[in-house]
């Protein structure tokens, strides 16, 4: 009798486990994060109120309209400057846990130097940190998010190496006044996408093509001025403000098929992802960069690698600089060995081309496919070269053309967050946050107002800006109440 009681017992457990794990596999972990995200540039506008000064994104538009898809630019945005109390109703209102944002550098430092501070452009981010909090919801700023002031740019920009000083006196300002308030900070935003875009092609500001060799000196440049900042934080901040500090990075996904291995696959992450990452947690850039690097430059008959070297000084400085593992992530390629390397000609330094998988869906840019288990590869290949550091996801999104019925945006986010449980669950890797990218409909760079990855729509011809709840603002709130992956609904 009582063996047939444990027996049922037991029996009953099973039922209930498996059910139950069906369930519990969309659930997030207890005391994993959600929120969502935007950058200064690409919603505040109010580009010329108080005593803000002229940024690099306000001249490039401003003189360069060309180089902007509809040829339109910050000044008005979404209006946030204005209307933030209303964004953070929004945000409350989908039950996000958190909300990054960016700081406007010349808004803070109207001409780039800490030596005169714009008190009413510091007042506006702290009466934005104090509606979040009033309302329960953590701040996290990004205090460099590509628009830095314009005359840094006369001076070089990211290829003068006194960039990291300036950037350093301004990170001071902002742990000065924010500090006390906001427990994450991010350095920078994407090095490898500013400096590729802007320092090497026209497709960003500054639009320096610079000897295919501008990139490499923003990011080396750039990986210094972070690394300063994080110290500084370390040394000056950390025992009374308590909060964590790192860097994020764009790093791009992958398909496996017949042609990859592991060796290519290596390489392509090491080119993309281990440029920004390999000196902060490992120490120094990778060997394939450098040894690859140092070969084509000599075969181009340069007397130095095109990718500058750091001194071991340096190399420790960097190392161990974050304290979590910010990514950013939005598609993956199909990666192919430049086939006429077999012939002795280097075109490409990485030795990659990079192709999308025509027989996966794509967004509104064509580079944008939902590949979700690419994202499982790149958050696998994280966990084992970088000791499965905890990381935070600070964008993941996808770019339609504003549709109010977004069901692909549903699509491309219930896929991607099943793929990210199913690492969490299945392979161990340590995600602890997830940033939707971005709250509403903004000025996406050189696409202009072309393409939205918003959340909620906002009309961006009104005025006013007045911002529309999408069908993915309803399904976010669902996802928030119920901490659990929604279904896609079926569109009628
Ligand atoms: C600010 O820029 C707008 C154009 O976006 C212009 O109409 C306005 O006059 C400028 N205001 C000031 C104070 O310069
Ligand atoms: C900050 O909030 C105060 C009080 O609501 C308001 O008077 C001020 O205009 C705000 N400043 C900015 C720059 O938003
Ligand atoms: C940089 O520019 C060179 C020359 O225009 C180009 O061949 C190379 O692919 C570019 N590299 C990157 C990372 O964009
Ligand atoms: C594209 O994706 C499909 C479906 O996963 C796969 O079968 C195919 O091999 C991929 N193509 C390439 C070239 O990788
Ligand atoms: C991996 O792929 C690359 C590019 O196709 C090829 O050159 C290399 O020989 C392959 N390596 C192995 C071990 O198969
Ligand atoms: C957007 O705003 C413009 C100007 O106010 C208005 O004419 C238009 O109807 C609005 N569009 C939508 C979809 O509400």
């Amino acid at each position: 009798m009582e063996r047939y009681m444990v027996i049922v017992t037991i029996f009953c457990m099973v039922i209930t486990r498996i059910s139950c794990c069906d369930i519990v596999k969309l659930t997030f972990p207890s005391g994993f994060k959600i929120g969502t995200a935007s950058a200064a540039y690409q919603v505040e506008g109010a580009w010329n109120v108080s005593d803000k000064g002229e940024n690099i994104w306000d001249h490039w538009t401003h003189n360069y309209p060309e180089y902007i898809r509809d040829g339109r630019n910050g000044d008005v945005a979404c209006n946030s400057y204005y209307k933030y109390k209303e964004d953070v109703a929004l945000i409350k209102s989908i039950g996000f846990d958190f909300y990054r944002f960016s700081i406007s550098w010349s808004r803070v430092l109207p001409n780039g130097f800490a030596n005169e501070i714009n008190e009413e452009g510091i007042q506006y981010y702290k009466n934005l940190t104090e509606e979040l909090l009033a309302n329960g919801i953590e701040p996290i700023v990004t205090i460099y998010h590509w628009d830095h002031p314009m005359i840094l740019e006369e001076l070089g920009g990211w290829t003068n190496e006194l960039m990291v000083e300036w950037f350093a006196d301004y990170a001071r300002v902002i742990f000065d006044a924010l500090g006390p308030l906001v427990k994450t900070f991010i350095t920078i935003n994407e090095p490898s996408v500013y400096c590729g875009n802007g320092y090497n092609t026209t497709r960003h500001s500054p639009g320096k093509v610079l000897e295919n060799m501008g990139h490499y000196i923003c990011i080396h440049n750039t990986l210094k001025a972070h690394a300063t900042v994080y110290h500084m934080y370390d040394d000056e901040y950390r025992s009374e403000q308590q909060g964590q500090i790192s860097l994020t990075t764009q790093c791009d996904g992958w398909y496996l098929n017949d042609d990859s291995n592991a060796t290519l696959v290596d390489q392509a992450f090491q080119f993309n992802c281990g440029w920004v990452v390999h000196p902060v947690f490992v120490g120094d850039y990778p060997e394939i960069m450098k040894t690859r690097i140092a070969m084509i430059s000599e075969l181009e008959g340069y007397p130095f690698s095109r990718l500058p070297e750091f001194s071991d000084e340096w190399v420790e400085y960097i190392k161990g600089t974050a304290d979590f593992f910010g990514l950013n992530h939005y598609t993956s390629y199909i990666l192919t060995a430049d086939p006429d390397e077999e012939s002795g000609i280097y075109n490409i330094d990485s030795g990659i081309i990079k192709s999308v998988n025509t027989s996966y869906p794509v967004g509104s840019l064509a580079w944008m496919s939902i590949a979700p288990e690419g994202f499982g590869n790149l958050l696998r290949m994280i966990r084992d070269q970088y000791d499965n550091p905890p990381v935070q996801i600070f964008e993941n999104g996808y770019c339609d053309l504003g549709e109010l019925d977004d069901y692909d945006r549903i699509t491309y986010y219930n896929s991607y967050m099943t793929e990210l449980l199913s690492v969490i669950n299945n392979d161990n890797c340590n995600v602890v946050r997830y940033t939707a990218w971005s709250l509403m409909d903004n000025f996406e760079w050189s696409d202009g107002y072309t393409v939205n990855f918003g959340i909620v729509s906002v009309n961006l011809t009104d005025p006013d800006r007045a911002r529309t709840s999408k069908l993915s603002t309803s399904w976010w709130r669902s996802v928030m109440e119920t901490r659990t992956v929604q279904d896609v609904p079926t569109s009628v």
